[in-house]
């Protein structure tokens, strides 16, 4: 069986002020009408050789991700008593599933333009992890971003399509990501995997010991509630943060890739997110519900919840209206949002 584990953690700062603590990004219709969680749900569609889906989050996040999941047959939500990072998550869930179900690991923060390349990919992926591989969706690399995984490409894994990955470096530094780039044979890690669940917990128990233990003896105390469990808090609590990135990823020899064209963007900034939203023949783009006037703009995105935005004469600039906070960037000061002090002090 493919079981999609959607993992919801995240804060809300480099979106601030739409995205926030109490209502972080995978929560929001970022792009359209659905939220980022709600459509990586609906990319794994019970009737696509799919399971019902597991769904990690912690305790802050369980009303949302209820009120969007809804009820559904078979489904599990596992809520994480405190954040211990994507490995541990990610271990929460193997702990909870069949050893011989392939687990698709999907972060639910991320936008996917092309859900049949999607759907293509993952099934390619599951047919490698059938064979013992732990498989990463490669996305192109277009600029030496330092806040992805690079997968360098190796040689060909011909039934499925996939290739091994010689080299798996989590958020290399600069000097690095250029120089990956310039090789041409990297990709970006797409954060979504796929891998069995007594792989990966042989993987992780090899490379991870500290990880996997305890969290194998917090799920062993846990509780069922319903759809829910409820991981031993205070065995929870015990457990090493650390990502699957570099607890397994960077360490396993079983590593592979499978080449993923799916129009993906993980919407980590307000560029980001202009980029991904559909824009006019100048490049502005629009969001929210307020009425946006713009004249002689060039590369300019506008999301109001409510007031009405004018601007005049701007070129890549952003402006946001949420509630009471206005934020206005230039497209080179997105990184610099979650810095703000609206942004920080939640
Ligand atoms: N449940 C749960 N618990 N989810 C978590 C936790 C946690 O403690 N920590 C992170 N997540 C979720 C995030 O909400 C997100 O959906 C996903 O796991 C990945 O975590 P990020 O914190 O966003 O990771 P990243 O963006 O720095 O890096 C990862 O994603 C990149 C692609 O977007 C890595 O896998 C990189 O290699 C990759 O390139
Ligand atoms: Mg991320």
């Amino acid at each position: 069986i493919l079981v999609p584990v959607i993992l919801c953690g995240g804060s809300g700062t480099r979106l601030w002020p739409r995205s926030r603590a109490a209502m972080p990004k995978p929560f929001l219709p970022l792009v359209g009408d659905s939220t980022l969680f709600e459509a990586a749900l609906a990319r794994c569609p019970g009737s696509g050789g799919f399971a019902a889906p597991v769904v990690v989050t912690g305790h802050k996040h369980l009303a949302h991700v209820e009120a969007q999941l809804g009820v559904v047959e078979g489904a599990q939500v596992i809520v994480e008593p405190s954040a211990r990072n994507t490995a541990a998550a990610i271990a929460l869930a193997a702990c909870r599933l069949p050893e011989d179900a392939v687990m698709l690991v999907c972060p639910s923060d991320h936008h996917i333009g092309n859900t049949e390349a999607f759907a293509v990919a993952a099934a390619a992926a599951a047919g490698l992890a059938q064979q013992g591989w732990l498989v990463s969706f490669g996305i192109e690399a277009t600029a030496p971003e330092t806040g992805f995984g690079y997968l360098k490409r190796g040689e060909a894994i011909p039934e499925h399509g996939g290739f091994r990955t010689a080299q798996f470096v989590e958020k290399p530094d600069l000097e690095r990501a250029k120089a990956f780039l310039a090789e041409g044979i990297y990709a970006w890690n797409g954060g979504i995997f796929a891998f069995r669940v007594k792989d990966f917990l042989a993987e992780l128990t090899a490379h991870r010991p500290d990880v996997a233990t305890s969290v194998a003896d917090a799920v062993a105390k846990g509780a069922e509630d319903g759809q829910r469990f409820h991981p031993d808090a205070a065995t929870f609590a015990e457990v090493p943060s650390v990502s699957v990135d570099y607890a397994v990823m960077e360490n396993t020899t079983r590593a592979a890739m499978v080449p993923a064209d799916m129009d993906w963007s993980d919407i980590g900034n307000w560029q980001a997110l202009h980029e991904a939203l559909e824009s006019d023949e100048h490049g502005n783009s629009v969001r929210g519900s307020g009425t946006v006037e713009m004249v002689d703009c060039r590369g300019v995105l506008v999301d109001s919840d409510g007031p009405r935005v004018s601007v005049i004469g701007l070129e890549d600039v952003i402006v946001v209206v949420d509630g009471d906070d206005i934020m206005i960037t230039t497209v080179a000061g997105v990184q610099k949002v979650g810095n703000l002090s609206g942004a920080r002090n939640q």
